[in-house]
C-alpha cells in the first residue's frame, strides 16, 4: 500500500473507544476485533462452542501460561488440525517489563480479550506493557502495519519550539528505527533519552515483534514513524501502536530507563549533557537524513514502476533497491576520472574535490572525492548512499552511486555541463548571459526543487547549505541544486569538533542557525531568501562587499524597499528587458524570507504559491535579519502591498503608484 493512502487509511479507521480497563498490572490503550485489513471492515464471527472457540482458548492459555517462561517477552502458540480453525496468537511484552508484569499484564489481556472480541475470529489489544493478538490466519513472522492506536499527548510544544522538536525527534527515532531492527539480543527493542533543552528530555521507544525480519521491522518502524507527523505534530508525547510494532516517544518517562538499557550509564538529572555544539555535529544531520529517508522511502513507492532514464544504461531497467546496483569499482572511476587528473577537476566542495569523468559507455560523470575522515562505518555510509539516491527531482543534482574501496569514499553523480551558479553571477561578463526571463526560471526550478525537498513527503528534508555555488546549471540553464544529503552522507568526526564544515555558509545562514544551532526548513528559507535577492542584484551577500563602507546585500535590498524605489536593486546588466512585476514580486518575496523572525517567513510552499499565481496577496515584509542596530528603524510602508490583483492591473504599489505600474517589454 503506497504510505500516503496507508496514511490515510489510519486516519479514518475507526478507532473502538478507550474503555476504562485498567488492570493492576496493564495500562489499557486500545484493540480491534476482527479488522486485519481494509477488506474485511466487517465482522468475521465464529460460533459459539464451535472448535474454533476451544482452539482459541487452548491458544490464550497456551500464551498466557509460557509469559514466564520467556526472556524476550515475545511467545507464539497455534492450535487446530483444520485449516478453517487454525487459531494463530501472540504476544509482546514491553522490552523494560520484567516477568512479573509480563505475566500479569499476558494473563490480563487474554482474559479481557474475551470481553472485547467474544466471538471474533481475529483480535488485537494493546496495553502500555504488553500487546496481544490473534487471527485465523497465519501471523507469524509477516509484517502488518494496520490497524493501529494512536498515541497523543495532551501536553503541546511551544510554537517556537516545535521546529527544533521534530528535527530531534526524526533524528532520535531514525537512530533507534536502526538500532532496534537490527537488534542480536533477541528483542528487537530500543529505547533513547536524549536532552532536547537544559531541563527537558526527550524519551523515546522503539520495539517490534522479534519474528520479523531487520528489515520488515524496520519498514514498520517507517510506517508508524511516518504517521506521527498526522497524529501527534506539535505535541509532547504521542505514538503509534501497529500489530507489527510500536514507536512510543515523550517528555516525560514512560518506561523503565534501568531496566530498557542494563548497560547504560545512569542518566544525569536534568538529562545527558549534550553541548549545543555536539548537537549540530551529530544530532542535526542526522534529523535531516531521517526525513530524507522518508522522502526517498515514499517517493520510491510512488515511482517504483518508473524508469530511471539517466542511469547507466546496464541499470537503466533495475530499481535501485540494493546498494550493489550503485557500487562503482575504484579502477572504473580512475580510468573514467584519468586518475583524478588536475585537468579533470572542475571544482572543489567542501567536502572534497571534484572531478569530471566519462565512464566507457560515454557517460559523463561528476564525482566527489570525500576528503577527510568520516564517523560512520561502511554499511551505514552505504545506507545512506541507497536513501539519497532515491531523491530524485528535475531540480536536483541525481547521485548516480558511490565507490568504497580502502580509504576512499567516492560519489558519483550526473554531470550538469553548465557550471555553478555563482560562476555566471558573480562575474561582471558572465552575468550579462542571465537575462531576467532566465533568472526568473532559475528562481522558480530552485524553489521546485527546495520544496521536493521539504515537503514532498510528509516529514521533511533540510539542505542546510543552500548557496549560489551549490546550484549547477545544465544546458538549458535549468537549475539542479546539488549537495543535498550530505550531511547524511559525510557524518565528520565528532572528536574533531570541526563543525564548521557541515554547518553552512556565512552569509546564507539564518541567523537563529548561526547564532542558537537551530534550524528548521525556515532556515532553507532564509538561505532561499538571500539568493533570491542575490539572483535578482547579481550582488554577493557576503556580509560586506566592495568597500568597508557598503551595506550588506539585505540592509541594501531593504533600504530600497523602505525609499519605495526596489528596482534599484535589480542588476544593471539586466535592466534593458525585464518585467517589473516580477521583479518587484521577487524582491518582495525575497525580503519575506529573509525576516529575522523564522515564523513570519513563508514556507516553501507558500512560496511556489507565490511564483506561480499572480493573484496572491503578499503581506508586508518586515525588516531583515543581520541589519546593525540604530541603522534603518523599521519605518516600513504603511499601506498593505496588495501586488498584482490582476495581469491587467499589474501592481498597485499603493503610495507611488505611478512607477510601478507599466510592464516592461521582455
Ligand atoms: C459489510 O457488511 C455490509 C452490510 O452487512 C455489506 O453491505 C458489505 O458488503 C460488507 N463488506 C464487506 C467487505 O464484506
Ligand atoms: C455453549 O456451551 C455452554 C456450556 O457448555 C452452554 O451454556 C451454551 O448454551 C452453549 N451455547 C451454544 C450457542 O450452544
Ligand atoms: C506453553 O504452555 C503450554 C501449556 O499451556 C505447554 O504445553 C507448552 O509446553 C509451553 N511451551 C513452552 C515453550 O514452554
Ligand atoms: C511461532 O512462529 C514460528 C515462526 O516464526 C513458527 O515456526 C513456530 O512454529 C511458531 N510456534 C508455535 C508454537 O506455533
Ligand atoms: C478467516 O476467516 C475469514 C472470515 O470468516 C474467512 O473469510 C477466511 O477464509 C479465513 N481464513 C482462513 C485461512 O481460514
Ligand atoms: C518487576 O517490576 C515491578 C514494577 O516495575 C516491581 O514492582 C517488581 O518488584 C519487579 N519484580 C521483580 C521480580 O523484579
Ligand atoms: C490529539 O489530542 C488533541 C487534543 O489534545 C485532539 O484535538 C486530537 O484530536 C487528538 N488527535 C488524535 C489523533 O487523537
Ligand atoms: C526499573 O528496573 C530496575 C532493574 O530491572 C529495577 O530494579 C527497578 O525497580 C525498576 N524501577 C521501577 C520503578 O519499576
Amino acid at each position: 500500500m503506497p504510505c500516503f493512502e496507508f496514511s490515510k487509511f489510519l486516519l479514518s479507521l475507526f478507532v473502538i473507544p478507550l474503555l476504562s480497563l485498567t488492570g493492576e498490572a496493564a495500562t489499557y490503550r486500545g484493540h480491534y476485533c476482527s479488522v486485519t485489513t481494509i477488506a474485511t471492515a466487517n465482522r468475521t464471527l465464529f460460533a459459539a462452542n464451535s472448535t474454533y472457540e476451544s482452539n482459541l482458548k487452548i491458544v490464550l492459555s497456551s500464551l498466557s501460561s509460557n509469559a514466564t517462561r520467556v526472556t524476550t517477552g515475545f511467545y507464539n502458540a497455534s492450535a487446530g488440525e483444520n485449516p478453517d480453525e487454525v487459531v494463530s496468537g501472540l504476544f509482546l511484552c514491553r522490552g523494560d517489563v520484567n516477568t512479573t508484569v509480563c505475566q500479569d499484564c499476558v494473563a490480563t489481556a487474554t482474559k479481557e480479550v474475551r470481553q472485547l472480541c467474544p466471538l471474533d475470529k481475529v483480535a488485537l489489544l494493546w496495553y502500555d506493557e504488553c500487546f496481544l493478538r490473534y487471527s485465523n490466519l497465519s501471523i507469524f513472522a509477516t509484517i502488518n502495519e494496520v490497524p493501529g492506536i494512536k498515541i497523543n499527548s495532551t501536553q503541546n510544544i511551544g510554537e517556537t519550539e516545535r521546529g527544533q522538536f521534530n528535527d530531534l525527534l526524526s533524528s532520535t527515532l531514525n537512530l533507534l528505527a536502526r538500532r532496534a531492527a537490527d537488534s542480536q539480543s533477541g528483542k528487537k527493542f530500543a529505547t533513547d533519552e536524549v536532552e532536547f533543552t537544559g531541563s527537558q528530555t526527550l524519551y523515546s521507544l522503539l520495539q517490534c515483534t522479534p519474528d520479523l525480519t531487520d528489515s520488515d521491522c524496520f519498514r514498520c518502524f517507517q510506517s508508524a514513524i511516518g504517521t506521527l507527523p498526522m497524529c501527534c505534530g506539535g505535541k509532547q508525547g504521542g505514538g503509534m501502536l501497529l500489530p507489527s510494532c510500536v514507536v512510543r516517544y515523550d517528555m516525560n518517562p514512560f518506561y523503565n530507563i534501568t531496566a530498557a538499557s542494563p548497560t547504560r550509564p545512569p542518566l544525569a538529572p536534568g538529562g545527558r549533557k549534550t553541548s549545543s555544539l555536539t548537537i549540530l555535529a551529530i544530532a542535526i544531520p542526522i534529523a535531516v537524513s531521517m526525513v530524507l529517508f522518508f522522502v526517498g522511502y515514499c517517493f520510491i513507492r510512488r515511482r517504483a514502476r518508473k524508469k530511471y532514464n539517466t542511469l547507466p544504461e546496464e541499470r537503466a531497467e533495475v530499481e535501485i533497491t540494493t546498494v550493489e546496483s550503485l557500487q562503482f569499482d575504484l579502477d572504473t572511476l580512475e580510468t573514467a576520472t584519468n586518475k583524478f587528473s588536475e585537468d579533470n577537476k572542475i571544482g572543489e566542495g567542501g567536502f572534497g574535490p571534484v572531478y569530471k569523468g566519462i565512464l566507457c559507455n560515454g557517460q559523463q560523470i561528476a564525482v566527489k572525492r570525500l576528503s577527510g575522515g568520516s564517523g560512520q562505518g561502511a554499511e551505514e555510509f552505504k545506507n545512506e548512499i541507497l536513501l539519497v539516491a532515491k531523491l530524485q527531482h528535475r531540480n536536483l543534482v541525481r547521485l548516480l552511486g558511490f565507490c568504497l574501496e580502502g580509504e576512499e569514499k567516492l560519489l558519483v553523480y550526473e554531470y550538469v555541463p553548465k557550471k555553478s551558479l555563482d560562476y555566471f553571477l558573480f562575474d561582471a561578463t558572465k552575468r550579462q548571459q542571465l537575462d531576467w526571463p532566465m533568472r526568473y526560471k532559475i528562481i522558480g526550478g530552485i524553489a521546485r526543487g527546495i520544496l521536493y525537498l521539504h515537503e514532498d513527503s510528509r516529514l521533511r528534508v533540510i539542505h542546510r547549505d543552500l548557496k549560489a555555488s551549490n546550484v549547477l546549471l545544465d544546458d538549458n540553464m535549468n537549475p539542479k541544486i546539488s549537495d543535498f544529503g550530505m550531511a547524511r552522507i559525510f557524518v565528520l568526526d565528532q572528536t574533531q569538533g570541526s563543525t564548521s564544515k557541515i554547518v553552512g555558509t556565512y552569509g546564507y545562514m539564518s541567523p537563529e542557525y548561526a547564532m542558537h544551532g537551530r534550524y528548521s526548513v525556515k532556515s532553507d528559507v532564509f538561505s532561499f531568501g538571500v539568493l533570491v535577492l542575490e539572483i535578482i542584484s547579481g550582488k554577493k551577500n557576503s556580509g560586506v562587499y566592495q568597500s568597508e563602507h557598503a551595506e550588506d546585500l539585505l540592509s541594501f535590498a531593504w533600504k530600497q524597499w523602505i525609499n519605495r524605489t526596489p528596482v534599484e536593486l535589480l542588476d544593471p546588466t539586466v535592466r534593458h528587458s525585464y518585467s517589473r512585476n516580477e521583479v518587484i514580486r521577487c524582491i518582495h518575496m525575497g525580503l519575506l524570507c529573509v525576516q529575522e523572525d523564522p515564523a513570519n517567513r513563508p514556507t516553501m510552499a507558500t512560496i511556489a504559491l507565490m511564483l506561480n499565481s499572480y493573484s496572491v496577496t503578499l503581506p508586508l515584509p518586515q525588516q531583515p535579519a543581520f541589519l546593525h542596530r540604530g541603522r534603518a528603524k523599521p519605518n516600513r510602508p504603511t499601506q498593505e502591498l496588495e501586488s498584482d490583483q490582476s495581469p491587467s492591473q499589474s501592481i498597485a504599489w499603493s503610495i507611488n503608484e505611478a512607477s510601478f505600474t507599466e510592464i516592461q517589454p521582455r
